[in-house]
Parts: C-alpha cells; sequence; structure tokens
C-alpha cells in the first residue's frame, strides 16, 4: 500500500487541482486526509473559506494510489445547496475533472414534499450510460435524490460498488438546521455510509455545535468519529475524548 506522503505527492502531480504554485495543503487539510487514509470516519470542523472542497476534490487521485488503481476513483458528494453544485461542477470541468451534479427534475432542489410518492427523474448534464460506466470522478448529489431508485440502482452497481472510494458530506449542518421536514432524505445518508461500508466517510462543515456534532455522527451512522476542528470563536467544542470519571487514588 503506498504511504500517505506518496498519497498526497501523487495527488499534487496528477489531478489538476494544484496548478496554481501557492497551494500548498494546510495543517487542517493534512488531518483530515490523514485520518481518512486510516479508514476513519470523519468530521472536519474548518472555517468559511479554509479550502474544505480541496479535500475531497482530490480525493479520486489519494485513494487510487492508495488502493494501486490504474484510474482516480470517484466521490460521492452530497451537498444541500444547488448553486454551490453548479459552481463548483464548472470550475473542476475547467481544470479538466470529470464532474457533474445529480438532481431530481423539476424540484431543482428547492421544494420537497412528504407525501408525493410518484418517482421523479433524475437529472443531469451528462449522458446517463457514461455515469453508469463510472466514469466521473466527483459526483455531486443532492439529498433529494437519495430517495429515487434509479440512483439506488445505480449505488448498488458493480461500477459504482467498486470505484466509490469516499462519501463526503459537505454543509453537513444543514442536517441540524433544516430539521424534520428533510429528515428522510438525510436518513438516506446513513444508508449511504453502510451502503459504502468500506469507502472514506467524511462530513464537512465551517459551524457546529456539540450536540449537532453527536446527532450528526448517530445520522450518519459513523463509527468511532475523527472529529478535526480549527475554529477559534470554538475552543470548547470536543468530541468523545472525555473521561467519564474523575480518577483517583485508592487509599
Ligand atoms: N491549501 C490551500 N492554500 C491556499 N489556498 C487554498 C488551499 N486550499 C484551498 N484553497 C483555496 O481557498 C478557497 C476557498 O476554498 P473553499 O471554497 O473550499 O472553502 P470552504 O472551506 O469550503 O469554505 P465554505 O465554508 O465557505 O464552504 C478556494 O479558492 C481554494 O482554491
Ligand atoms: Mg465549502
Amino acid at each position: 500500500m503506498a504511504s500517505f506522503e506518496d498519497c498526497i505527492n501523487f495527488c499534487q502531480s496528477e489531478s489538476g487541482l494544484f496548478s496554481s504554485s501557492d497551494i500548498i495543503l494546510k495543517e487542517k487539510q493534512l488531518e483530515t486526509l490523514k485520518a481518512l487514509y486510516f479508514n476513519k470516519d470523519c468530521i472536519s470542523v474548518l472555517p468559511t473559506g479554509y479550502g474544505k472542497s480541496l479535500i475531497f476534490q482530490i480525493l479520486p487521485w489519494f485513494f487510487s494510489k492508495k488502493l494501486n488503481k490504474q484510474q482516480p476513483m470517484t466521490v460521492l458528494v452530497a451537498s444541500p445547496l444547488n448553486s454551490l453544485m453548479q459552481d463548483q461542477v464548472l470550475s473542476l470541468r475547467k481544470k479538466g475533472i470529470k464532474a457533474c451534479s445529480l438532481n431530481i427534475l423539476g424540484t431543482k432542489g428547492i421544494t420537497f414534499e412528504e407525501d408525493d410518492d410518484t418517482e421523479n427523474e433524475l437529472e443531469t448534464d451528462v449522458p446517463f450510460e457514461q455515469l453508469q460506466k463510472g466514469e466521473y470522478q466527483i459526483l455531486y448529489v443532492h439529498p433529494e435524490t437519495f430517495s429515487n431508485k434509479k440512483f439506488g440502482k445505480l449505488m448498488r452497481s458493480e461500477a459504482y460498488q467498486t470505484n466509490v472510494c469516499c462519501i463526503v458530506i459537505d454543509e453537513v449542518h444543514m442536517i441540524s438546521e433544516w430539521g424534520e421536514s428533510f429528515r428522510p432524505e438525510f436518513m438516506k445518508l446513513g444508508e449511504l455510509t453502510c451502503l459504502f461500508e468500506t469507502a472514506g466517510h467524511l462530513a464537512l462543515t465551517a459551524t457546529a455545535t456539540p450536540k449537532a456534532l453527536k446527532e450528526l455522527e448517530v445520522i450518519l451512522n459513523y463509527r468511532e468519529t475523527t472529529l478535526i476542528i480549527s475554529n477559534p470563536d470554538r475552543p470548547n467544542i470536543f468530541f468523545g475524548g472525555k473521561e467519564k470519571t474523575p480518577k483517583y487514588q485508592e487509599s
């Protein structure tokens, strides 16, 4: 298996994401990648503008090096913000990266009708045959898509089961903020963790309370989560590592 350093070097030379020479991976970007390298489920709380996207955008190369694959792998990015998905897809394509977004036709990710059981069409601007072959390196998916049967079938196909290297949830605080009305969709995120059990699992946000983080860990079905935090405004967030009972010397 390739070393962590080899995986990083490979991303830098092969992904096309480091063409600007002033990009040197930051401490928390590297910490997050290291947690994924060691197969840890990971939640990273990093400030706005820190560079959370770069972490998941290099994963197709990172994992292909680690797992000795001939081609870049596929990363699935669940994102509730449609405009953000579109911006990132366009910017990645300009760098020669095969990226696309998947949505449900007609809704544009804005509406959600709980009683509507009609099966909507998957919406994407790339040929479905190419999607089926697993040719895309970065696949942005709106949470509404997770209930779609065609999407479920795609994810269970051999191409996806062998090629998906990481499930990423961007803007994960929105799960807590959007609350009950979006719960069915977000619950599917936990199913996705199980469907790709051996892949990496990463959730990203710029803001989360300790209570929300605990909830997210449960909803996402994460185990032994590594929490990476760099937020000067919330120095007292901690997770997991606190001792339950005070230690004392028996006399
Ligand atoms: N290590 C780095 N060094 C310099 N610039 C970087 C680095 N990593 C990412 N960037 C740049 O930082 C900018 C902001 O990145 P990005 O949009 O990923 O931030 P973010 O953490 O996702 O913020 P938000 O919370 O607003 O979503 C981008 O222009 C990106 O190219
Ligand atoms: Mg971001």
